[in-house]
């Protein structure tokens, strides 16, 4: 056990030493799954800037598939009503066609991240079911048609259902009602007609959930709505989903006649906080003592200084099975992107509590692929 370890390290300081050529000897992961499904990864601001070169190699080596990790939310580019900034979306964009990759737009209709003017009027209050519809209309048709033929397919609506099934109150929701999905459809199709149009959510697994999913896609293609995908996020963690409910998950909603795909995959190595993945749960500290503080960081950020032997080879045994399952189904899923490339720049660092050092995604922060993914690579 203790040798197979130690190869693996090997391999995997190999794999990493040589990410800027690609190593004659050593597949790359999105040549490895080929006739599987797509491997993506979310891609920030900075990266696309020239800031991140060593993302870049691996990106540009493993990868074929990127969606934007913030540059195309709502409150990044419409800030203000009318005013739109394209800098960052538009370098993203031009970032994937420049390597031949599939580009995923997210996210155009979503509760976070919105800019605070879109949902009320001057004085605060909540706009008319026509004035959102009208700015609904302008923001997907501005965006979606901006990139039309260029990206491939869009995260329409993001987040909508609640864990327990029931629509999530959101202000799109309180002002339209369940209409709100079917416009947004309806609006990002017109924009362009050639675009896959996907649906997209955390927690898929969870099994009102995933009822409630069912019948929405099943109402929408029966309206005549084009749904491509049924996005399941993926922000696990060592002990949850459990993979006969995750499992289920991707075959029923493989039965909607949507592709299934694995949107924003990272596995937290930490202690749970949390299943759920919404951005504005994060925890606030200023509201704790300095005692509170200390023990939460104590009991629910223990790997500091490295993660412990033992610990990354649960992680990474447990990520072999998520892999596994992947391939069972590859009939189903078209693609798995993880969110992000390396540990250091993950978001879980910071949720659902601020400050945390994680270990979620496919390579380490000195940019080495994990050993699960190395044994993939090398025993096939
Ligand atoms: C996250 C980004 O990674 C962070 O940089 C940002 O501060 C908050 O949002 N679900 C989603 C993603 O659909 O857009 C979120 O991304 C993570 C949860």
């Amino acid at each position: 056990m203790k040798k197979e370890l130690i190869t693996l390290a090997m391999l995997a300081a190999m794999v990493g030493a040589c990410r800027s050529e690609k190593p004659a000897e050593v597949a790359t992961v999105k040549d490895h799954f080929k006739n599987d499904f797509l491997i993506g990864a979310a891609i920030p601001v900075t990266h696309v800037n020239g800031e991140d070169p060593k993302a870049d190699s691996i990106v540009t080596l493993h990868f074929n598939s990127i969606v934007a990790e913030n540059c195309m939310k709502n409150e990044k580019i419409q800030p203000k009503e009318g005013e739109f900034f394209w800098d960052d979306a538009d370098k993203f964009v031009k970032y994937g066609e420049d390597r031949n990759m599939t580009i995923i737009g997210h996210a155009l209709v979503w509760h976070s991240q919105l800019a605070p003017w879109f949902v009320v009027d001057k004085d605060g209050n909540k706009v008319s079911p026509e004035v959102l519809k009208e700015r609904m209309k302008n923001h997907i048709s501005t965006v979606v048609g901006r990139y039309k033929g260029r990206i491939k397919g869009w995260d329409v609506v993001n987040e909508a259902i609640e864990d327990d099934g029931s629509y999530r109150k959101s202000p799109f929701y309180e002002i339209l009602g369940e209409e709100f999905i079917p416009l947004a459809f309806e609006y990002a199709h017109e924009a362009d007609p050639d675009a896959e149009l996907y649906i997209n959510d955390f927690s898929m697994f969870l099994p009102k959930k995933r009822e409630a999913y069912v019948k929405l896609v099943n109402d929408l293609k029966k309206r005549g709505l084009r749904v491509d995908g049924i996005g399941m996020q993926s922000h696990i963690g060592m002990d949850y989903p459990e993979f006969d409910e995750y499992e289920k998950s991707i075959v029923d909603f493989a039965g909607t006649g949507c592709d299934v795909m694995i949107t924003e995959l990272d596995m937290s190595a930490l202690p749970t906080v949390q299943w759920g993945a919404n951005v504005g749960d994060r925890r606030d500290f200023r509201k704790m003592t300095p005692e509170e503080r200390k023990e939460y960081f104590e009991q629910f950020n223990p790997y500091k200084e490295g993660l412990p032997e033992e610990i990354s080879v649960a992680w990474n045994n447990r990520m072999d099975s998520v892999m596994d399952l992947y391939k069972k189904h590859a009939d189903k899923i078209s693609r798995v992107t993880w969110w992000g490339t390396q540990d250091g720049m993950s978001w879980k660092n910071g949720f659902p509590i601020p400050g945390r050092t994680d270990y979620p995604l496919l390579f380490d922060r000195n940019y080495n692929m994990k050993p699960f993914m190395v044994k993939e690579l090398t025993n096939h």
